[in-house]
């Protein structure tokens, strides 16, 4: 059986809403739980020394949800950073985030500055975090740049160097929860070779054997490339 190597795994979190109408809750219960299974989930990755973990966890497209929902997910975002920061030090895990998070407040992006510091500390593993993220939007950040830099030719290599993961390697496994079975525009650029990992399972219902379960679905798997073996 062929084994593959796997790097960087990527995660599009969905149906935290769902969990939380299924139990007659309001949709942030669905989002607290959500939160709350990401450690399980995340240290089972790197024990399964997958080096790179991205978390798909706000949209572009979120923005159009009601105003009190995006509040509470905002709420959410900074009460985990102030409870991970001393955890991932600790861990010797690298925190990074991608996507257009200019727009946050002032002391969020402050505490966004102070936990993704990049220190000389030698990391285990990376976790990174897509907030306000798109792929579309990503791309279209790039052309903007190359267009203001007057540059009219580039190539793929160039190209990968001004998108927001340019020191991050391509995901080879994208997992998404929820029981859809769309990339919503996530890791667009980044995801052409990526094996693609669906559950129904609810994200706040995901746990450490389900990424077991993930991983060796993967293993399975037969890259081509578009070459024949
Ligand atoms: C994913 O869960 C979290 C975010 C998109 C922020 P949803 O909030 O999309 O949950 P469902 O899909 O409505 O169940
Ligand atoms: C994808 O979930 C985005 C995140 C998990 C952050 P959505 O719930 O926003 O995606 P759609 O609307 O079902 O495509
Ligand atoms: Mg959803």
């Amino acid at each position: 059986m062929k084994t593959n190597d796997i790097n960087h795994v990527a995660i599009i979190m969905d149906g935290n809403g769902r969990w939380a109408e299924q139990r007659n809750l309001p949709r942030f219960s669905g989002h607290k739980k959500g939160l709350d299974v990401i450690p399980e989930v995340v240290e089972e990755l790197i024990n399964n020394k997958i080096k790179y973990v991205t978390l798909f966890a706000f949209s572009t497209e979120n923005n159009f949800r009601p105003e009190e929902e995006k509040e509470n997910l905002l709420n959410l975002l900074e009460f985990a950073l102030n409870k991970v920061a001393k955890e991932i030090q600790k861990n010797k895990i690298k925190l990074s985030f991608i996507g257009d998070i200019e727009y946050l407040p002032k002391h969020l992006l402050k505490k966004i500055k102070n936990v993704t510091r990049n220190d000389e500390v030698k990391y285990d593993a990376e976790l990174i975090i897509a907030w306000n993220y798109g792929g579309r939007q990503e791309i279209i950040n790039v052309v903007n740049k190359l267009i203001k830099q007057n540059i009219n030719h580039i190539d793929e290599t160039h190209f990968e160097k001004l998108l927001y993961t340019s020191e991050i390697p391509n995901p080879d496994l994208i997992i998404r929860t929820g029981g859809q079975q769309r990339i919503s525009n996530f890791m667009l650029w980044q995801s052409a070779y990526s094996e693609m990992y669906f559950t129904t399972k609810l994200w706040p219902d995901f746990n450490k054997k389900d990424v077991i379960k993930a991983l060796k679905d993967f293993k399975k798997r037969n890259r081509n490339y578009g070459k024949t073996n």
